[in-house]
């Protein structure tokens, strides 16, 4: 009885990608594999929910790698953008809508964002120093210049943060400069106006909202973010002088662009105006969806981008008025690969597109789902990947579901009459299997992902166990009818698992479904989903006939694969 009303609608985010490089392993485990699972559970289940995603292309580290390359800034970013979207794609990550920071729709949202905090007086310029390169004449904000940090002493630290001892960095500060862009020692200090988010004016409201999610916010984010913001909030400078970037929409700011780190988390709500205009919708962006109270908006990230998505975003969004702040922010941790950071430049590192190809996308979801980061840091082993993949998956619900299918196939090629579902329906089996569904969409309504997908293991395991301890090859000698009944409890064990694998490892769920879609429509597909198992009485009315030819579904990964994989990694 005084159990919360589930929210009416999901407003899902993964982190804007940058298009700027690879996506590897670290970044599908990290915002993108569990903001899926959460979409398509939401969807399953036939709750109202949009999964908002898109590349993030503005901001000095993209401007000095399409110097590097050689093109301009915009062709760059298509370029990156359009790989992203494939390997999201094969990955099976589903966005509603995966759009671009770079596009005319999401400055137009941005400038009204800007505008909203200017009048309500939480934006005010301010002098300050910065640097400038008196050989290539630019100015030198971020990664446009390096020095030898003022903290740790490293020498190759960038204007806005050491990479060594993650300081965030003052530029003028640094010693020995140097330009990015030139490669200049000839640098000067020079005092410019930029623009700053006043978040010290909100820091009072910020905290009763803060305050609110103790307890319902991870271990690993909350307490980190009661310390950052304690005593205050401090403001931010939101403006830079660049050429790549959302024009500064004031009188006499020429040459100013927005800060990446302003527009980009605008990029989802913009995102989603177009999306709803794409598909021509009579909703509003605004006011049926992110100004909503009874959506629940959850930003899904990495902890890296923690300060961003539980500070800045909630706090420009509710003083401007335009948008809530963020129900849940369930940051993940690093995954490394083989216990080392994921590397590009040293070559530590997995093509993401070459792996999915090799592996396909059932062995790389299962892994990197059962190895997220969700309480701490975590590791991918190509030794572990062919262990849990051959073990796990294919051994157990690989190995059940061919031995079923394959069974009812060559022995009830004309289909299994309802009588034999009966008993099963009606079992003390099927009650467990009902609880496990359950249980499966409670952890995903609490966004335990991982445990998720072990509950579902375990549904797996049973299946398998009953199917070997049944033994049905052994029965059909003597008894054709016991058989049939073995085989008709196994089909709906197959069934139910196609349907709870669907947010997990959705070509799976669909090579198993394809067998049942003569019987199956949406609406009973979610209340299997959701362990309303009363629904098998309809389903199978007229008992079942196996339509199509029966493919193994998980193949087994072989050891040439694994060491050759593994030994690239080796030899840098
Ligand atoms: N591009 C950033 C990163 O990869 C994330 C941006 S998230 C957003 O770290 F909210 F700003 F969009
Ligand atoms: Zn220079």
């Amino acid at each position: 009885m005084s159990q919360k009303p589930s929210p009416k609608r999901h407003l899902i985010t993964s982190a804007l990608p940058y298009a700027n490089g690879p996506i590897h392993f670290g970044h599908l485990a990290g915002a993108y594999l569990s903001a899926d699972v959460y979409s398509r559970h939401k969807k399953l289940l036939g709750e109202k929910t949009l999964f908002i995603c898109g590349s993030d292309e503005h901001g000095v580290a993209i401007m000095l790698n399409a110097k590097k390359a050689g093109i301009d800034y915009q062709q760059y970013v298509d370029k990156w953008h359009a790989e992203h979207g494939e390997v999201f794609k094969k990955y099976g990550v589903e966005f509603d809508y995966f759009g671009q920071t770079s596009a005319p729709y999401h400055a137009e949202e941005t400038i009204k964002w800007f505008h909203e905090l200017n009048d309500r007086g939480f934006i005010e310029p301010q002098d300050s120093q910065q640097l400038y390169c008196n050989d290539c004449h630019n100015h030198l904000p971020d990664r446009f210049v390096e020095g030898t940090c003022y903290v740790c002493d490293y020498e190759t630290a960038r204007g806005d943060e050491c990479p060594n001892c993650g300081e965030f960095i003052d530029p003028v500060r640094l010693k020995n400069p140097v330009c990015k862009i030139c490669s200049s020692q000839n640098i000067k200090e020079v005092t410019v106006t930029q623009y700053y988010l006043m978040l010290s004016k909100y820091h009072e409201e910020f905290r009763k909202w803060f305050e609110a999610k103790k307890g319902s916010w991870r271990k690993t984010v909350w307490p980190y973010v009661d310390s950052l913001t304690k005593e205050e909030l401090k403001d931010r400078a939101i403006t830079r002088d660049l050429d790549w970037g959302i024009d500064v929409p004031l009188e006499n700011c020429e040459g100013k662009k927005l800060y990446v780190w302003f527009d980009a988390p605008i990029g989802y709500v913009s995102n989603t105006k177009k999306l709803l205009e794409e598909r021509g919708s009579q909703e509003d962006y605004l006011k049926d969806w992110w100004n909503n109270e009874e959506t629940d908006l959850t930003h899904f990230i990495g902890k890296d981008n923690i300060i961003f998505h539980t500070i800045i975003f909630p706090t420009m969004s509710m003083a401007s008025g335009r948008a809530k702040g963020a129900d849940h922010v369930p940051a993940n941790q690093f995954l490394n690969l083989e216990g080392k950071q994921f590397s590009k430049s040293t070559g530590h590192y997995v093509d993401a597109l070459e792996a999915v190809d090799e592996f396909g996308q059932t062995a790389l979801r299962y892994y990197l789902l059962s190895i997220l980061p969700e309480q701490t840091d975590s590791s991918f082993s190509w030794e572990q990947f062919q262990a849990k993949v051959n073990n796990e998956l294919a051994n157990n619900i690989g190995n059940f579901l061919n031995r079923c299918l394959k069974f009812t196939q060559k022995h009830w090629k004309e289909g299994m009459a309802s009588e034999f579902y009966k008993d099963f329906l009606k079992s003390e089996e099927l009650k467990v299997l009902s609880e496990d569904l359950i249980e499966v969409n409670q952890l995903l309504n609490e966004q335990s992902f991982k445990k998720g997908i072990e509950k579902v293991m375990v549904i797996g395991n049973k299946a398998n166990n009953y199917f070997s301890e049944q033994a049905p090859w052994a029965l059909i000698k003597e008894d054709k009818e016991k058989a049939g009944k073995v085989l008709a409890a196994s089909s709906v064990y197959a069934l139910c698992l196609g349907v709870v694998m669907q947010p997990f490892l959705p070509d799976l769920s669909v090579g198993i479904l394809q067998h049942f879609d003569n019987i199956l429509d949406e609406e009973k597909k979610s209340k299997i989903y959701q362990g309303k198992l009363d629904v098998l009485e309809e389903v199978f009315q007229n008992g079942h006939c196996l339509e199509h030819d029966v493919n193994a579904l998980v193949p087994k990964i072989q050891d040439e694969t694994i060491t050759e994989y593994a030994a690239k990694l080796e030899k840098v």
